[in-house]
């Protein structure tokens, strides 16, 4: 794999461009139109608005899994220290702002801290504000999609390492999907490592149909936005009072999903190809797959994981694992 090394000031973090594949977005739009049953990867939530969108879910008091974890890191970070062991090299996916490690980097002490993004400049501001608040901890930041196999810088190919996921973004993906990716990174971390994972629980049937549907509507305004991002990008016409945020926990499928439904009989234009809803037709824009401490267990087994331990909180809502390799 080929990548840029930026050249590195004093304390600042190194950082490496490994150039991720520009978004397929237009094509993926006007593909999951095509479909019987309509669909958007939910990954194309996140423009300047819906990653605001996402963060204000995130304090919303139905939805239950920032907090949660929030607290577990809180509260056990000392344990799950302990199982990474001090002095590791600590790899994040997907590390966004960089808030979460905050929680663990005192009592971990790291050697390093490569967080894996997609979004270049997110990763560089993340970075910079965590080497200077951090200054023992060596920043080596990776752009790249952590969705795509990928090889760490040299330097770090060697050793024992600690993957760090939270958020149950594991959620997000298809089973199988969930499963090729606990493969993926158990390739890149190496025998020896560890991976310390977020994931949300199965539970009462209220409280996830809550956490989707919020009383201020900001998740609704999140699903609507997708559209809107698809007006703005891909010369589209969606007229958005004329669709519905609906989420619901499907039972058979352990899921809740997220879905945008036609309240008439509509056409949409899309780069100039158009597309007829029928009345209550919906388009599926997300799952968020739920998870018993076994289900998880056993997938991560398959992936070639060793269940180490489990944290989770009184009312059983979210759990983190700690996974070895
Ligand atoms: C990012 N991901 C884990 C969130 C979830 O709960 O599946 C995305 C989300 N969708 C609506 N609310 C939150």
């Amino acid at each position: 794999m080929s990548f840029t090394l930026a050249k590195r000031r004093r304390n600042e973090p190194a950082f490496y461009d490994y150039h991720p594949e520009p978004s397929r977005f237009r094509e993926d739009v006007l593909s999951g139109l095509t479909g019987k049953q309509r669909q958007i990867p939910p990954k194309y939530f996140y423009d300047e608005r819906g990653s605001r969108l996402f963060d204000a879910i995130c304090q919303l008091p139905e939805y239950y899994p920032t907090r949660t974890e929030i607290k577990l890191l809180e509260r056990y970070g000392a344990e799950m220290a302990q199982c990474m062991g001090e002095g590791s090299i600590l790899v994040e996916f997907g590390s966004g702002s960089s808030l979460k490690i905050r929680l663990l980097l005192d009592a971990l002490q790291p050697a390093a801290y490569l967080p894996i993004d997609i979004s270049r400049k997110h990763l560089l501001n993340a970075a910079r504000r965590l080497s200077h608040d951090y200054p023992m901890v060596a920043v080596h930041a990776i752009c790249a999609d952590y969705t795509c196999p990928l090889a760490l810088p040299t330097c770090f190919i060697s050793g024992a390492k600690t993957g760090f996921f939270p958020g149950s973004s594991i959620g997000n993906f298809e089973p199988l999907e969930a499963l090729q990716f606990l493969k993926q990174v158990a390739a890149l971390l190496g025998r020896g490592s560890g991976l310390l994972i977020g994931v949300d629980l199965k539970k009462e049937i209220a409280l996830l149909n809550a956490a989707y549907n919020d009383s201020q509507g900001i998740t609704a305004a999140f699903s609507l936005n997708l559209l809107q991002r698809i007006n703005r990008e891909l010369e589209a016409d969606f007229d958005l009072s004329a669709f519905e945020h609906r989420a619901f926990y499907n039972t058979i499928k352990g899921r809740v999903e997220m879905h945008l439904v036609s309240c008439r009989r509509q056409i949409v234009t899309v780069s100039n190809q158009r597309f007829e809803f029928q009345a209550e037709e919906t388009l599926h824009i997300e799952n968020s797959y739920k998870y018993s401490i076994e289900e998880f267990q056993q997938l991560a087994k398959v992936a070639g994981f060793k269940p180490q331990r489990v944290w989770i909180d009184k009312e059983s809502l979210f759990s983190v694992h700690y996974l070895y390799l």
